[in-house]
């Protein structure tokens, strides 16, 4: 079972939805980078469930401890121990789903997998556990940030039928995009959006989206050929994230309906430098970054956790109606946006060390 991400930046997570905490240890960190917790809470503040009317009523404030790895406020390139208590946990409101699994929740894989789970919130599948990656990503992100002034920045472009337009994510930041609580930057569509969750939270139903991220000032080279390219590591990170059920860097499927004439990116010189004229490769070519801000998509279905009565069975094969009690989110994407981001950052940081070990070696 691998709780274990990354090669030379390696997190590991640890805890479920209802025992006594969730954290990570960072296996890796350059040593000497100012770090408390204070770079690590906003992004976990983003995350946590009951910041909006939104999300699930579940209260949690989300405090991270740094447990080790620092001192006066330093990395001392030792493991970063890292935890945020469960404190709001209702196991009660779980009841109903021990004889019955959830439709399209993990409750029968990891029950036919193990045979035994944890017995409420979804034990180790509940989104607990990306407090780990997120906490990472953060610190992933600042050493990013000081050392090649990476930014990165995810934002909500869909959710079910209702599309977003116009957005520009070269200049997007996250304060743009926390202005509203479904976190979408084009605010007719985000009102929309809003109104819609509120609905479908009324109702006891949930729905799906998409999370638009980019990547910018990546250093040229990052990604490694044929099974670690740079989209393939991205790609696993995005499809590791709870819920999520679709990938896409650049043009993604859009690029399949265009010729190559209209879909390759020229060359051109920026500011010195080659650059490409558009962006249709989202800043990778041949699982190398090119340059170019990286452009991922990521889709993510509705939440299976639904309070409106289901039609199923119960383990023992017998006909059930499942009315799922307990506090869930209806729309995933406005809490997803830190896990997408610190994703990232964890994949970003973990091929540029590779890199720069690289061309630390080389001979010519
Ligand atoms: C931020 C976030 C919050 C989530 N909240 C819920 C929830 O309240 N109820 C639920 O059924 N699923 C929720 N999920 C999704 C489940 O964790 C996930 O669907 C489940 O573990 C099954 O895994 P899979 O969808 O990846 O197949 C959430 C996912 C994310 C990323």
């Amino acid at each position: 079972m691998s709780s274990s991400f990354g090669n030379l930046f390696r997190v590991t997570t640890f805890g479920e939805s209802h025992c006594k905490a969730v954290g990570v240890v960072i296996d890796g960190c350059p040593p000497g980078l100012s770090l408390t917790e204070e770079d690590i809470q906003p992004q976990l503040t983003r995350r946590r469930p009951g910041q909006s009317a939104l999300s699930t009523d579940r209260q949690e404030a989300d405090k991270v401890i740094i447990l080790s790895g620092t001192e006066n406020g330093k990395t001392l390139g030792t493991p970063i121990g890292l935890q945020v208590a469960n404190k709001d946990q209702r196991p009660k409101d779980y009841g109903e789903m021990k004889d019955t699994p959830r439709p399209s929740h993990a409750d029968y894989t990891y029950q036919m997998k193990y045979g035994i789970r944890a017995s409420s919130g979804g034990g180790r599948s509940s989104a607990r556990e990306t407090i780990g990656s997120v906490a990472s990503g953060a610190i992933a992100a600042k050493v990013l940030k000081e050392k090649f002034g990476v930014e990165i920045v995810g934002w909500v472009s869909s959710v079910g039928q209702i599309e977003s337009q116009g957005i520009d994510g070269n200049n997007l930041t996250r304060d743009i995009v926390d202005q509203n609580i479904i976190r979408c930057p084009d605010h007719a569509a985000a009102d929309k959006m809003e109104k819609f969750v509120a609905e479908l939270k009324e109702a006891g139903d949930s729905v799906g989206g998409v999370v638009s991220c980019i990547i910018r000032n990546v250093p040229v080279g990052i990604g490694e050929p044929t099974f670690d390219k740079l989209e393939a590591k991205l790609a696993q990170a995005m499809l590791a994230i709870p819920a999520t059920k679709a990938f896409e860097v650049g043009s993604g499927f859009a690029g399949t309906r265009q010729k190559g004439s209209e879909h390759n990116d020229p060359f051109t010189m920026k500011n010195g430098k080659i650059g490409t004229t558009t962006n249709n490769s989202g800043g990778i070519q041949g699982g190398i970054s090119n340059g170019e801000n990286i452009t991922l998509r990521i889709g993510f279905k509705p939440p299976a956790t639904i309070s409106m009565p289901q039609e199923t069975i119960d383990f023992a094969g017998v006909k059930a109606t499942l009315e799922a009690k307990g506090r869930h989110d209806p729309c995933v994407v406005p809490r997803a946006i830190p896990i997408v981001e610190g994703m990232a950052a964890l994949v970003i940081l973990d091929m540029v060390l590779q890199q720069e070990a690289r061309n630390a070696m080389k001979f010519q």
